[in-house]
């Protein structure tokens, strides 16, 4: 079968690999008909090279049809249409108990001192081949499997994956008051949905990110918007807009590749990342950073106010605004969806047609599988207005 494996930094390629099979009575195996690409996925693109092999097989964001499934798996059968979580819980484990489904402990990565493990990411997450592939083979498809009905597009189901869940428990971790205000820092894929959900639930939302048809997407979804290109600091900016004071919460959704290099190496490569046009103003009046869209957040949100950090953080080394957290009396909360402790709320939103979230309006690529190369450097780089890409293989 086709799938796109990674081979090396910025080197993506889709290449035959073996057909996953059954190897545990929990297994289920399913073919794949939409698939998408993250934030984390350019992670692993950028600066993860570390932590993988030439000939991993990548991808968290698959849903499509059962084919087969092991002896274990009383709930699903071939031809049942799902949503595969992006992290792997068994259901009934000590986290699993406590709806802390990325701590899972029967799937969790001991020798690498880490959480559950993941589909397509890196040998601290299990190495576990991903879903950007015609099939996957998913463990513990009994708890994990999403079943979705027949007939609506995958679009307004495959968010259910990651997307929709991860921006849940973002806004649900910020703790926004009735009535509140939230800033949500980064406007990809997961501050879209953050917006939106936010909105949902009637709170005041100021989006920040830097590349305008980002911006545009949240505004129509009823943020106030700050462009880091326009105004260099963005916490001055979301004062301006509070009476001085900052948002009641914060989300932060960018991760450590803001701006600069999460490993310390060259800051520039950054600029690499982004049409010349767009890089160059950041580079003047926002600074280099790769901790920036982090200190904005503590900056940006008012006194005893709450940070959701969402976006991905990995270094060990990196200088942490102690004195300023500490004194503004912050509340954080942080770390990987647990993904199935969200689907429950989600679902009705995304059965309904009127499609609240609007699931139908964020991907603005649908590309086969064959082209995934073209499409994570379209993505990286923000090009031909890419804010999520949907492959289908
Ligand atoms: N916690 C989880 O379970 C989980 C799940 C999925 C994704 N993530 C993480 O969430 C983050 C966002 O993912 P995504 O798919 O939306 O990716 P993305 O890369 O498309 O989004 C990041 C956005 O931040 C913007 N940005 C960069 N620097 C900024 C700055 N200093 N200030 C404001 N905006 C800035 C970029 O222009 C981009 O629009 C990533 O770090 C990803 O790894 C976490
Ligand atoms: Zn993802
Ligand atoms: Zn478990």
């Amino acid at each position: 079968m086709k799938a796109l494996t990674w081979q090396g930094r910025r080197d993506v390629r889709v290449e035959d690999v073996p057909f996953p099979t059954i190897e545990r009575g929990n297994d289920a195996i399913v073919r794949v008909t939409s698939t998408g690409i993250c934030g984390s996925d350019l992670h692993l693109y950028e600066v993860l090279g570390p932590f993988l092999d030439p000939g991993d097989v990548l991808g968290h964001e698959a849903m499509g049809i059962v084919e087969a499934v092991g002896d274990d798996v009383d709930d699903f059968k071939p031809g049942d249409r799902v949503v595969i979580p992006f992290n792997i819980s068994c259901g009934h484990c000590f986290m699993c108990e406590r709806d802390l489904f990325a701590q899972c402990e029967t799937t969790q990565n001991r020798e690498h001192g880490k959480g559950a493990s993941l589909f397509g990411y890196t040998k601290l997450y299990g190495q576990v081949p991903g879903g950007q592939a015609e099939f996957v083979r998913v463990p513990h498809a009994n708890f994990g499997l999403i079943k979705v009905p027949h007939g609506p597009p995958d679009e307004r189901f495959v968010y259910l994956s990651d997307v929709l869940p991860t921006a849940w428990q973002a806004v649900e971790f910020a703790a926004v008051p009735e009535r509140g205000s939230v800033a949500v820092i980064g406007l990809g894929p997961i501050g879209q949905m953050a917006t939106r959900i936010a909105r949902h639930r009637g709170h005041r939302v100021i989006g920040v990110d830097l590349v305008p048809e980002r911006l545009e997407l949240a505004r129509r979804y009823g943020a106030e918007v700050v462009d880091l290109q326009a105004n260099g600091h963005a916490p001055d900016a979301i004062r301006e807009l509070t009476s001085g004071r900052g948002t009641d919460s914060v989300i932060e959704a960018v991760g450590m590749e803001a701006h600069g290099a999460p490993l310390a190496q060259a800051a520039q490569w950054a600029a690499g990342m982004l049409p010349d046009a767009v890089a160059r103003p950041v580079f003047e009046h926002a600074g280099i950073d790769r901790l920036r869209a982090l200190y904005d957040s503590f900056d940006a949100v008012r006194r005893g106010g709450n940070v959701s950090i969402v976006g991905v953080y990995g270094g060990q080394l990196d200088p942490f605004p102690m004195m300023d957290v500490f004194d503004k009396g912050l509340s954080l909360r942080m770390g990987q969806a647990h993904v199935k402790r969200w689907v429950d709320e989600i679902l009705p939103l995304v059965i309904d047609d009127a499609d609240p979230l609007g699931t139908r309006d964020l991907a603005t690529h649908r590309l086969p599988l064959s082209e995934a190369p073209r499409a994570y450097e379209l993505f990286q780089r923000k090009q031909e207005g890419a804010i999520k890409i949907l492959l289908e293989p």
